[in-house]
């Protein structure tokens, strides 16, 4: 059986660009493949490093996120990243395999550093040793557990392509050791925002999270971007460039043929159309609500959750350690 792992870093609650573009997905692999799923602390406090009360309380949030949308706690492993110490010390052993410059290079790596500055100023925030190396810590996750498949957003695949790197070079130098994992994109690998915006993010201010109250939900679909062009309620109007159309193909809304014709033709009011979207939300995010309900309850349960996953996560990192250790040729006092 293939092993999947993947990660998610504690910051904040889901939203509907994590469940469309990635987790979504997840409750489905978890049927197919040994799954583990990561709550990426230490990845987390990279940038969250002043903030720990934040990590910490998103840490729940985000394990009561995962099960109400489905995540089976009997199918997939949910652990917790800093409990694995075998993931820091392959960290420090990776890290001589990975150049400076090629961190800096790394897509992603250079985005968050602009984002950063927009948000800091050129001055402002600076630049982490920690921060740098998290795409090596993510090589870490990844082939800790020797994961084949790595359920992602498409912002994710140059962080998977740097972890390829590593394990090439690990393995060419040390001998086949660790596996070359691959990327497993969903339909929808980036969600946009309600605003239009190409990526839904918590920063942007433009997502519906999964633990939203049905009246919030309710005021950020009746303020989505439509086509600007279309003032009148019989005006024609094109769907591509409208978010509710959007909303309603992401949520498989089974009318959308119509839904696009009507709104070619002129024949669909942007307000109708709105509500018709927010009812399939809602239908959608109720049984969600009902189990985060449940979940905020039964903390006791949660807790048992997240230490049974991270009881065999841990001990198949330290499988690896042994044979990553034997081929380094620091498999000290056997
Ligand atoms: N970097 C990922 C994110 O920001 C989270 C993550 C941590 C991850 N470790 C991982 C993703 C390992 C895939 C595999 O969402």
């Amino acid at each position: 059986m293939k092993t999947i792992l993947t990660g998610i870093r504690p910051t904040g609650h889901l939203h509907l660009g994590h469940y469309f573009g990635a987790v979504g997905n997840w409750a489905k692999l978890q049927n197919e493949y040994e799954t583990f799923i990561e709550i990426a602390d230490v990845q987390a406090l990279t940038d969250n490093f002043n903030d720990p009360d934040k990590v910490r309380k998103s840490v729940n949030n985000l394990t009561i996120d995962l099960l109400s949308i489905g995540i089976d706690p009997n199918k997939a492993h949910i652990f917790i990243q800093s409990l694995i110490p075998e993931i820091a010390e392959l960290t420090v052993f990776y890290s001589n395999l990975v150049t400076i410059s090629r961190l800096e290079r790394n897509p992603t790596v250079k985005t968050e550093i602009k984002q950063k500055k927009e948000l800091f100023g050129e001055q402002g925030e600076s630049i982490t040793y920690g921060f740098l190396g998290y795409p090596v810590s993510q090589a870490a996750d990844i082939t800790a557990f020797k994961g084949n498949l790595v359920p992602v957003g498409d912002d994710q695949l140059p962080l998977l392509e740097q972890c390829r790197e590593i394990v090439r070079k690990f393995n060419s130098i040390y001998g086949e050791t660790l596996l070359e994992p691959e990327a497993y994109l969903s339909k929808f690998p980036r969600i946009k925002g309600i605003d239009g915006n190409e990526k839904m993010g918590k920063s942007l201010g433009n997502a519906i999270y999964l633990a939203d109250s049905d009246e919030e939900v309710k005021n950020k679909v009746m303020s989505m971007v439509t086509d600007p062009e279309k003032i009148k309620v019989d005006d024609k109007a094109n769907p591509n460039i409208c978010m509710v159309y959007y909303y309603h193909k992401l949520i498989g809304n089974e009318n959308l043929h119509n839904i696009c014709e009507e709104c070619k033709k002129g024949q669909r009011g942007c307000v109708a159309c709105k509500k018709e979207l927010l009812e399939k939300l809602l239908e959608f995010l109720k049984p969600v609500h009902e189990k985060q309900e449940y979940y905020s309850k039964h903390p006791e349960e949660v807790e048992k959750i997240l230490k049974d996953g991270t009881s065999i996560a841990r001990e198949k990192a330290k499988e690896t350690m042994k044979e990553v250790k034997k081929a380094m040729k620091i498999d000290y006092f056997k």
